[in-house]
This record gives C-alpha cells, sequence and structure tokens, in this order.
C-alpha cells in the first residue's frame, strides 16, 4: 500500500492515534523519513525489524519533541550533553545516554544506552507533540529504508521502498523532500567528552566549540553498535566509483562547477556542499530506476558537511 498522506491538523492526529495503537508510521524530518512505533511498544518496534529486515541487536533512536522529556529516557547526562542539546536541539543531531529503566531492551538492542533526538521538522514536531499529548513518551524512529540500503528523503522513496509492507492502518506522512538529506550526527555522550559515532550536519568542530572539549576519537573500547559504522552501507544497486573515467552511459554527480565527462550521463549539479548533502540518496535511488549501472562520483572538499557526503559515499563504494 502507497499510504501516503498529505500532513494535515487532521492526518498528524490521525498518525498519532495510529502510533498509539501499536502501527508504524513513516513521517519526514530534516535530515532523513524515519519509521515510527511507539517506542514503549515491543510489538510495534519489532514490526520495525521486520519491515525493514534489520537485525534485532541494532538499537533505535528515540525521537521525542522537547528537552522535558529527557529525563524520562535517559541518566547521569553529563552537562556538555546538555549544552549539545541546547545548542543543536531541534536538529540533526542524535544523543547516545545512559538509558533509566524506560528503554527497554528490545528498543536499546539490549545495551544500557539509549539514543535520543528532537528533529528540526515541523511534521515530526507536530506528530511527536500529539503522540505526547496523547499519552505517549517517545517514537521509535530508524531511517525508513531496508537494512543496508539508501535512507530515503522523499515519501515516494518510503512508498517505493517499504510500502508493500505497510497494511491499511499504517501511515506515511509527506513533508516534502527533507532538507538536510544525510542521517544525524551521533555523539555518545556517556563518557568525560564526546565521542563521534556517526558524522552528519553538526560537525566535529562545532561540537568541540560548544562544548569546549576535545572529542575522543579513538575506536577502541567500544563495543557499541551502530550500524552505520558497517563498512557497506547506504548502497543503492549501482556501483559507486569515486575515481577513474566514466564511460559512456554511466551516470555522473558532481558540484555544478565541474563539467560533464563525454558520454556520461550528468544525475546532479548542485550548487553547494548542502545541497550536495541534500539531493545525493534521492540522486542514487534515481540513477537505480533508470537501472544505470555505474555512478561517478567527484567528491567535494573536506570540510563542514562535506565530511558526511564523503564518510557516506565512501561507505556506499564499499566493495570489500
Ligand atoms: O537522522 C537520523 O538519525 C534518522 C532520522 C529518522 O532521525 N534516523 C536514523 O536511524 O538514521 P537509523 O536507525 O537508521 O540510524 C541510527 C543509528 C543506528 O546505526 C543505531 O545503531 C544508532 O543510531 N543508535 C540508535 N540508538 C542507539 C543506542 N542506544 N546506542 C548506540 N547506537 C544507537
Ligand atoms: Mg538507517
Amino acid at each position: 500500500m502507497s499510504n501516503i498522506f498529505a500532513s494535515t491538523k487532521l492526518t498528524i492526529n490521525q498518525a498519532a492515534t495510529a502510533l498509539l495503537n501499536g502501527n508504524l508510521v513513516a513521517f519526514p524530518t530534516e535530515t532523513v523519513y524515519g519509521l515510527g512505533a511507539d517506542a514503549n511498544n515491543e510489538k510495534a518496534i519489532l514490526r520495525i525489524y521486520e519491515v525493514k529486515k534489520r537485525p534485532k541487536n541494532h538499537p533505535i533512536i528515540v525521537h521525542i519533541s522537547s528537552e522535558e522529556l529527557i529525563s524520562k529516557w535517559a541518566r547521569k547526562i553529563p552537562d556538555y550533553a546538555f549544552l549539545l542539546a541546547r545548542r543543536f536541539w531541534p536538529g540533526p543531531m542524535t544523543l547516545i545516554l545512559t538509558r533509566t529503566k524506560l528503554a527497554k531492551d528490545f528498543l536499546t538492542g539490549g545495551q544500557d544506552c539509549v539514543g535520543l533526538r528532537i528533529p528540526n521538522h515541523k511534521v515530526a514536531i507536530n506528530l511527536l507533540a500529539e503522540f505526547e499529548s496523547l499519552g505517549g513518551l517517545g517514537v521509535a524512529a530508524p531511517s525508513a529504508n531496508l537494512f543496508g540500503k539508501l535512507s530515503p528523503t522523499t515519501a515516494d522513496a518510503v512508498a517505493e521502498e517499504l510500502g508493500e509492507q505497510f497494511n491499511s492502518k499504517d501511515f506515511i506522512l509527506d513533508g516534502g523532500m527533507c532538507g538536510v538529506g544525510l542521517e544525524s550526527t551521533i555523539v555518545d555522550c556517556r563518557f568525560k567528552q564526546p565521542k563521534v559515532l556517526r558524522v552528519g550536519a553538526i560537525t566535529n568542530e562545532m561540537i568541540e566549540v560548544v562544548t569546549e572539549l576535545k572529542l575522543i576519537n579513538d575506536h577502541i573500547g567500544t563495543k557499541i553498535r551502530v550500524s552505520g559504522s558497517l563498512k557497506s552501507h547506504y548502497a543503492p544497486n549501482a556501483d559507486i566509483y569515486l575515481e577513474g573515467i566514466p564511460r559512456p552511459g554511466d551516470g555522473f554527480i558532481a558540484l555544478s562547477c565541474v563539467k560533464t565527462p563525454k558520454g556520461a550521463v550528468r544525475l546532479a549539479s548542485p550548487e553547494d556542499d548542502l545541497q550536495y548533502a541534500q539531493i545525493l540518496y534521492h540522486t542514487l535511488r534515481q540513477a537505480d530506476k533508470r537501472s544505470i549501472k555505474r555512478v561517478f562520483v567527484v567528491l567535494p572538499e573536506l570540510g563542514g558537511i562535506s565530511t558526511a557526503i564523503i564518510d557516506r559515499l565512501e561507505r556506499a563504494a564499499y566493495r570489500g
């Protein structure tokens, strides 16, 4: 079923009720579309794993509408986590914090921590606030794609990828194309200093400035499972090439200032890095739809959000 609904006061209210009744609601955030379920409903969460074909030990982020709910889900919160929350929420950042009893194993993959995020999207915030006003405490939502595939940045992409598994009580709320286009930055806040587990629009530099702390950048000693840290991830069907010269008929993505090699199919010409991030997943999905088998990409220069663009493209290109 496609189940796409324009986001209105009425449909958001119906979707919030559907969540409370244990159904699934895919909704837009500023990063990517999420596949939401009541974070306290084990059966509904199990359905998320089934629909996504995701291994059960991968934890799911809890989305809340305001800081007031943080203490329901997390404890032993360091001061720097509050600094980050105040500066970057609502926004494209997830904080990993020590869990309270409310965050059950079925949500955290059995780990003693919970991921929390307040998204910066009107539809998401209205849905979360409505759900909370009905008695809900948080909406668990991974990206609304099949495990290992590209995150969706439009409602159509959600419907194409997961629609068949939706039933008549599930919703896809349409909120247009996501503005950021890449998944949130994940910051582990369980140590004296913050540690970035997934890069995103909130950069390492921004985190260090706000917390006045140095990031932990070793990868030793974490047994934490972040699916985005698997090497081959965020992958389209097409093979991605980060170097080399395209042959006629191959796809090509680069900033608008880069000329298209002869015979290549220009898939996108973003004007700057922010636009590059926003259109990347959508463009790769379009390439798959056109059955383009090889896509050549000119990476943007490191720094700002392009660090996250490069991270995702390197994973998409990984064939190991
Ligand atoms: O931008 C985003 O973060 C989107 C939107 C929908 O909010 N969500 C998203 O969820 O990307 P997902 O599940 O596709 O990626 C979240 C990552 C996963 O790799 C998961 O392992 C990690 O966050 N994560 C979630 N909860 C965690 C926890 N308690 N401990 C460690 N990692 C956690
Ligand atoms: Mg994901």
